[in-house]
């Protein structure tokens, strides 16, 4: 049944002000802390972060609280916590700098169209394509050489833009390449998506494909396969290339079938009666992926189904039973996210990208993006 638009903007309205509440209370209680997960629904802890690629998503939701409220509170500290990551435009440890950068210093050029917050992106999407492997053709994860993540399609969309701001062909080369060998390898024939694939480095060859936070290597990591949904969209938007667009595509059609009709997925569709039933942060970046999908899409009834999917993601998650608005004590928004089950990290918790990505689904229903 299609969502009803008036209900629908008073749980958008009604959850951007609890999302207010729970990030004031975040950055006044702990200033300068970049979180990553909740235990037990709360920020502050020390558990182990496995890899640093979070520290854009406070940051971007302070930007996306700033562009719906227009309030100048949200934009200082938006500007604080971007300025505090600078320094990380250059860092060559992950592969997460469109993470990090296009949640905040691209949003920060949006508002100002100032030279200096564009170069910073530019010269994170630069640092980013020096982890291509001209050997297998891909850009390496954190992990290894060898080593290919589903995640970078999330992230390569930065250096497709410092090729377009700087005409520079090599860019535009490694990142092109990067995307067909994930779109040959990592995605399979019925639209999902493996988490990583290992290659021979000393040959290029493609060896095999496997998995972190999966259930199997097989399977397909709800999460991974939603950053593949989105970020595929997101190159086709850059480059225009129907290859890219049908990827998008394929991995949108396998999450519509194989997810409940509530939208939420569990953490790996392949894991048999799942004890935790749900990956929220998966369905948000799903949400907001499809709503771009539903605009890119060259035909009008799979561009509504894209969008109509979206919405009943989000009404699902504006629901008490994922949004944290009647679960007294719990610092985060989204409830019910998983980072890396097999690590015990971020198990049913609040997620900043979860967090981060309903915020910018919402924003998207909202028509500021
Ligand atoms: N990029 C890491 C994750 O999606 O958990």
């Amino acid at each position: 049944m299609p969502i009803d638009q008036a209900r629908m903007q008073n749980k958008i309205g009604a959850a951007f002000d609890f999302a207010g509440r729970q990030l004031g209370q975040l950055i006044e209680t702990y200033p300068d802390y970049f979180p990553m997960y909740t235990i037990g629904g709360k920020w502050k802890h020390g558990g182990e972060a496995w890899t640093n690629w979070c520290e854009g998503f406070l940051g971007g939701q302070l930007w996306l609280m700033f562009r719906h409220t227009g309030d100048p509170y949200w934009r200082a500290k938006a500007e604080h916590y971007s300025r505090l990551i600078e320094h990380r435009k250059t860092d060559r440890d992950v592969h997460d700098l469109g993470f990090l950068f296009w949640s905040t210093w691209r949003r920060w050029y949006e508002v100002t169209r100032d030279p200096h917050s564009n170069q910073v992106v530019v010269e994170a999407g630069q640092t980013l394509s020096l982890r291509f492997k001209e050997r297998g053709q891909y850009l390496r994860s954190f992990v290894a050489d060898e080593s290919l993540f589903i995640d970078i399609m999330m992230n390569v969309g930065i250096i497709f833009y410092a090729a377009q701001q700087t005409g520079d062909r090599e860019l535009l080369r490694k990142a092109t390449r990067h995307c067909l060998t994930t779109r040959r390898y990592l995605v399979r024939g019925d639209g999902s998506t493996s988490h990583e694939g290992i290659f021979n480095t000393e040959t290029g060859e493609f060896l095999r494909q496997t998995t972190h936070q999966g259930w199997r290597d097989d399977s397909s990591w709800a999460r991974g396969l939603s950053w593949a949904l989105y970020g595929f969209g997101t190159v086709y938007s850059f480059t225009r290339d129907a290859r890219f667009l049908a990827t998008a595509e394929a991995c949108a059609a396998f999450y519509m079938e194989n997810t409940p009709p509530h939208g939420v997925p569990p953490n790996d569709w392949a894991e048999p009666n799942p004890a935790l039933p749900y990956e929220s942060s998966a369905a948000a970046i799903a949400a907001s992926g499809l709503l771009d999908l539903a605009k890119l899409a060259g035909d009008a009834t799979r561009g509504r189904r894209y969008h109509d999917y979206a919405l009943q993601i989000l009404d699902t998650l504006t629901e008490p039973a994922f949004l944290a608005v009647e679960t007294p004590g719990w610092e985060g928004i989204l409830k019910h996210g998983m980072y890396h089950q097999r690590r015990g990290l971020g198990v049913d918790e609040s997620v900043m990208w979860g967090e981060y990505f309903f915020l910018e689904a919402l924003s998207k229903v909202l028509g500021y993006e």
